[in-house]
């Protein structure tokens, strides 16, 4: 029976233009291939383990806007449950992503993404009830991300942490976190370690345990990850592959994780897939739809 993961967190379009160069302040410049994609940390990583074939629902807001609407239909075309989703009078969450030498630059404007309130949290028991793994991201308040890591340990859920962008959290939520799994630059704002290379990240992963999370594990870009799971602390390297655009890289990598755990794999089984989906993800360009499905994955592996 496939695993159900609830997805508490943030629906995002994004507003995305390509460019060789950042450019000053007060100068124009010329970019290129000017996408709106469908985005959001917490709908990508719905749709990551959505297609990685987990019954998936998501709970969020939107605005009463197209881009909305839109947003929710993409989610629903990969079968992320978005019946929880409230529908809010103002704006839709917006990224203006700048994608300069496949690495990405992003300034959001949280729109609908802030109603999503620990009292809605809270009226939603029901799908911490039904959930095996609750995922959640910091696009939302963050008080309601500690209100749903509450409610998701009352009620037996696994919770993973993706601490992005990196806020000031009540240190509480912590303890309510089975893995935690932030990139090295938000490591390093965590934990006040410089994160550069495998070493410096075993001692930030030291100190996310300090803090009261049960496992960590720290995406290092190009150098892979490091992990300490259960008290033993692992690396994997990336998978090499022509990147494209590395927007929900981070994403992909946590839906192909948690979708993996949550079968029963091993954690190393379960990092080494996560590597393989965030590398296809980077290959393509934009969000969501850059995300491979489970058979792609697992064709790659074997290739
Ligand atoms: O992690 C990538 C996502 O972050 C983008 O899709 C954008 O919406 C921002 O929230």
């Amino acid at each position: 029976m496939s695993k159900k993961i609830l997805v508490v967190g943030s629906i995002n379009m994004d507003y995305v233009i390509h460019t060789g160069r950042l450019p000053k302040l007060g100068e124009t410049i010329t970019g290129s291939d000017f996408a709106m994609n469908y985005g959001g940390k917490g709908a990508n990583q719905a749709v990551a383990v959505a297609k990685q074939g987990c019954d998936t629902r998501m709970l969020g807001a939107v605005g009463t806007d197209l881009a909305g609407e839109l947003a929710v239909r993409n989610l629903e075309s990969f079968g992320v449950d978005c019946a929880p989703v409230f529908h809010d009078e103002g704006p839709t969450g917006a990224a203006v992503i700048t994608v300069c030498g496949g690495d990405n630059h992003i300034i959001l404007d949280v729109g609908a993404n802030a109603h999503v309130t620990p009292a809605r949290i809270a009226a939603r028991r029901d799908l911490f009830e039904w959930a095996d793994a609750v995922v959640l991201q910091y696009e939302i308040p963050v008080e309601s991300v500690l209100a749903a890591a509450r409610l998701a340990r009352e009620c037996g859920c696994t919770v993973i942490l993706n601490p992005a962008p990196v806020k000031e959290v009540d240190p509480a939520l912590y303890g309510c976190v089975d893995l935690i799994v932030p990139n090295e630059f938000e490591a390093a704002l965590l934990t006040g370690v410089e994160v550069t290379d495998r070493a410096s990240a075993a001692c930030a992963l030291e100190k996310l345990l300090a803090m009261g999370c049960k496992n960590a594990l720290i995406t290092l870009g190009k150098q892979g990850c490091a992990y300490c799971w259960q008290g033993s602390v692992g690396y994997e390297d990336i998978i090499p592959v022509q990147v494209a655009d590395t927007t929900a890289a981070g994403d992909s990598f946590i839906g192909g994780l948690c979708a993996r755990l949550c079968d029963g794999a091993e954690f190393p089984d379960a990092v080494r897939y996560a590597t393989a989906v965030s590398a296809l993800t980077v290959s393509r360009p934009g969000a969501s739809v850059s995300i491979p499905t489970c058979a792609e994955v697992e064709a790659f592996l074997r290739g």
